[in-house]
């Protein structure tokens, strides 16, 4: 027998008892994303590669060996997004969105990386992203800090911590990376391979080295905090003293420098340990040359993307129920009349009660089966209709999760005062 197809290795299936989880946790996300009044921005999946290219940098890990290419049928090279803020700044430049005017943008979706696939990192992930144009100050770096903060409140998500970093402006950032190219030269022999094909690549990313072996080197390091120039300095004092005051607490870390190039001053990521390796549930920073970068107005940018997965993950090690998706209400039909007439009655309900789940039971059988299947569906109620209900124009209402049983015949319209009841008293009825 050949053996079923399987998905791709590193893309995943949200089954049906994990999408409730995820449907609560989007929900939450979009509600705190409108109370700071964020517009959505639907964006394509596929972007011209050069794009990519541009934004996050041609020497960076997802650049360099992580998207996944492809020419199209006229030879064009495409790319299935690795992140959306390229995409976003395109699409703001393209239909002139920042005419005179600041943004404050969300986008939902996957994501692709060719990464090597491991508990919180995956080929095909989602991302929410909000992106805010037009705004120059440390005030809106401070707001979307305290809109994920708020967001970790929401979702009753305790362990995680802010840390913060600056990378100063280009300018301060090249002359940085100078001194440090000259500092690691000076202990070549302790790099390590990766480190050393960085240092002539991307130097600041050796900052990120998780090699334990790398730790003397990368103490001795000169650090970029201490070579910023004056605005980026005010900028970074500011955005402490703002969220000082906010009561948001943070951790300076310096050696904070993020995977994409785009990024100019403030720097930031949310970090777990329940998570294991992959630990930040969300990052960001401020971008100010990207819109210049891909012949746009020179109008600056900052945002932060949520990896869903780990959240997700962090909410179910939570035991967190997510939203209720099972059916309030489990239609049963015995005998030909009653099948015949339960969708009707079906149609009827929801007409009448637009909030109620209601399940009609499809391919016959007894009433012993269709019973089990009921009780299966995690409905607190149970519709019956037979021969006799059919007759006299009632139904039977029955309590599936009362010991006693509780069983009543009414009308239609009782059963539906009686469910109207059950949906106001509770929204879990
Ligand atoms: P990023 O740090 O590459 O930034 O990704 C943001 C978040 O997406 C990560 O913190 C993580 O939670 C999640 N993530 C990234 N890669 C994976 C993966 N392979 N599997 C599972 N989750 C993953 C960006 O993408 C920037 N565009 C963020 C941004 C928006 N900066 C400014 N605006």
């Amino acid at each position: 027998m050949p053996k079923p197809f399987q998905a791709v290795r590193g893309m995943n299936d949200i089954l049906p008892a994990e999408s409730a989880l995820w449907q609560s946790l989007e929900t939450t996300v979009r509600d705190v994303l409108a109370a700071y009044g964020y517009h959505e921005i639907r964006l394509p999946l596929v972007e011209k590669t050069e794009l990519f290219a541009r934004s996050i940098g041609e020497v960076t890990d997802i650049v360099e060996k992580e998207m996944y290419t492809f020419a199209d049928r006229n030879g064009e090279s495409l790319t299935l997004r690795p992140e959306g803020t390229a995409g976003c700044a395109r699409a703001c430049i393209e239909h002139g969105l920042l005419h005179n005017q600041t943004q404050r943008l969300w986008y939902v979706g996957p994501m692709f990386r060719y990464e090597k696939p491991q508990k919180g990192r995956y080929r095909q992930f989602h991302q929410v992203g909000a992106e805010a144009y037009g705004m120059a100050g440390p005030d809106i770096d401070a707001e979307l800090i305290c809109l994920s903060a708020r967001l970790w409140r929401q979702l009753g998500i305790g362990d995680v911590v802010l840390q913060l970093n600056s990378l100063g402006s280009s300018a301060a950032r090249a002359a940085y990376r100078e001194r440090l190219v000259a500092y690691f030269e000076t202990r070549r022999a302790e790099l390590d391979e990766d480190s050393r094909r960085r240092l002539t690549t991307n130097p600041l990313r050796i900052l990120d080295s998780k090699n334990p072996a790398m730790r003397a080197v990368l103490a001795g390091a000169p650090v970029l905090l201490d070579h910023l120039d004056a605005d980026s300095q005010a900028h970074f004092e500011e955005l402490r003293a703002m969220l000082d005051a906010a009561g948001v607490a943070y951790e300076i870390n310096p050696r904070l420098v993020r995977g994409l190039d785009y990024y100019c001053k403030t720097v930031f990521e949310w970090v777990t340990d329940t998570l294991g390796a992959q630990g930040t549930i969300c990052a960001g920073g401020r971008y100010d040359g990207l819109l210049e970068q891909l012949d746009g107005p020179a109008i600056p940018g900052v945002g932060f993307a949520l990896g869903l997965e780990r959240l997700v993950a962090m909410l179910a090690a939570a035991g967190h129920p997510g939203a209720d998706a099972n059916p309030h209400a489990y239609l049963i039909m015995v005998g030909d009349a009653a099948q015949r007439r339960g969708l009707a009655l079906a149609e009827r309900l929801r007409d009448q009660l637009p909030a109620l789940r209601l399940r009609m039971h499809c391919g016959g059988g007894g009433f012993k089966a269709q019973f089990r299947r009921a009780d299966h569906s995690g409905a607190r109620f149970a519709l019956i209709l037979g021969e006799d209900e059919v007759r006299t124009g009632t139904v039977a209402l029955k309590l599936l999760r009362d010991p006693d049983g509780q069983q009543l015949t009414l009308s239609h319209d009782q059963a539906a005062a009686h469910l109207c009841a059950a949906l106001d008293s509770t929204s879990r009825i």
